[in-house]
């Protein structure tokens, strides 16, 4: 059964909303009426942002769990709701298992564990009334893999991971948990990517705003899996029907990089 949300005077949290996904989520969230909280590290960008949606800024850093509270607690407090909760903040991190440990932690601390201090700090309002909605930003890298940036393959598969045991234990109690896997998205994020990045996802990647639209056309369907570029549901089955096949596939074009390199 859909439980669709209606966006008008629904308050939505977006963790990173000061830049690319995450700002065109906030746009087209506002657009239908919804009042958004901008959180991001960068202060200036989530008051633009906040500023230009007629939103909230609350800036600060989403993988800290005592900030996180605080962020839900303004949502509540100071807005009265919170009915959508997008842990959208990322960071891009590089390199093979030879990265700095420091990059690990980050990669862990903003791309998984961000995700598990805002469900334990949203869960609880929410399970006594009986229904919310948590939209993880997890990546086609989480279903997949990037070639280049261990770091980021395996903890956005922890992402995904997280979300699939979310919407698991608590569906039946009305929260709808889902999992947004881009590829390559035009944003910052991907200009800072370098040229392994632009080859790999620069010729099919999109605007952010095709990806808040089918954001905002999955809060109506409550599917799962949000994949803005459909071909990924593709690659996704062949890897569980013949990971061997897939893998070969995988190495041969991690060869053709090291031939481009
Ligand atoms: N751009 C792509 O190709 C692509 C593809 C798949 C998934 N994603 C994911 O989409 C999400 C958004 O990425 P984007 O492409 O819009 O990048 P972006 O760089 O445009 O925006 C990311 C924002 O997150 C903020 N941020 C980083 N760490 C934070 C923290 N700890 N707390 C609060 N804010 C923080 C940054 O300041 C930045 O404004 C990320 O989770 C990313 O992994 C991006």
């Amino acid at each position: 059964m859909s439980t669709a949300l209606e966006l008008r005077d629904a308050v939505v949290v977006v963790t990173g909303g000061g830049s690319g996904i995450g700002a065109a989520m906030a746009r087209r969230f506002a657009a239908d009426g919804a009042v958004v909280v901008l959180n991001d590290l960068d202060p200036v960008a989530a008051h633009h942002v906040a500023h230009e949606v007629g939103g909230r800024a609350f800036a600060g850093d989403a993988a800290d769990p005592e900030f996180v509270e605080r962020l839900v607690s303004f949502a509540w407090g100071s807005l009265g709701r919170l009915d959508l909760f997008c842990a959208n903040a990322g960071v891009p991190t590089a390199g093979t298992e030879t990265a700095p440990a420091a990059d690990w932690d980050l990669a862990w601390r903003v791309n998984v564990l961000a995700h598990v201090h805002a469900a334990k700090a949203a869960l609880p309002r929410w399970l006594d009334r009986g229904h919310g909605r948590f939209l993880v930003t997890a990546s086609a890298a989480g279903l997949l893999t990037m070639l280049g940036s261990a770091p980021y393959s395996v903890t956005k598969h922890a992402a995904v991971g997280f979300a699939e045991w979310m919407r698991a234990t608590y569906a039946h109690r009305g929260i709808v948990v889902q999992a947004l896997c881009p590829q390559g998205v035009r944003t910052p994020m991907l200009s800072g990517t370098g040229t392994l990045g632009a080859a790999l996802l620069g010729r099919d990647a999109i605007g952010a705003d095709e990806v808040a639209e089918r954001v905002f056309a999955a809060l109506r369907t409550d599917d799962f899996l949000i994949l803005p570029h459909p071909e990924v549901a593709d690659y996704y089955a062949r890897r569980a029907t013949d990971p061997d096949g897939w893998l070969g596939a995988m190495n041969r074009l991690q060869q053709k990089t090291e031939v481009t390199a």
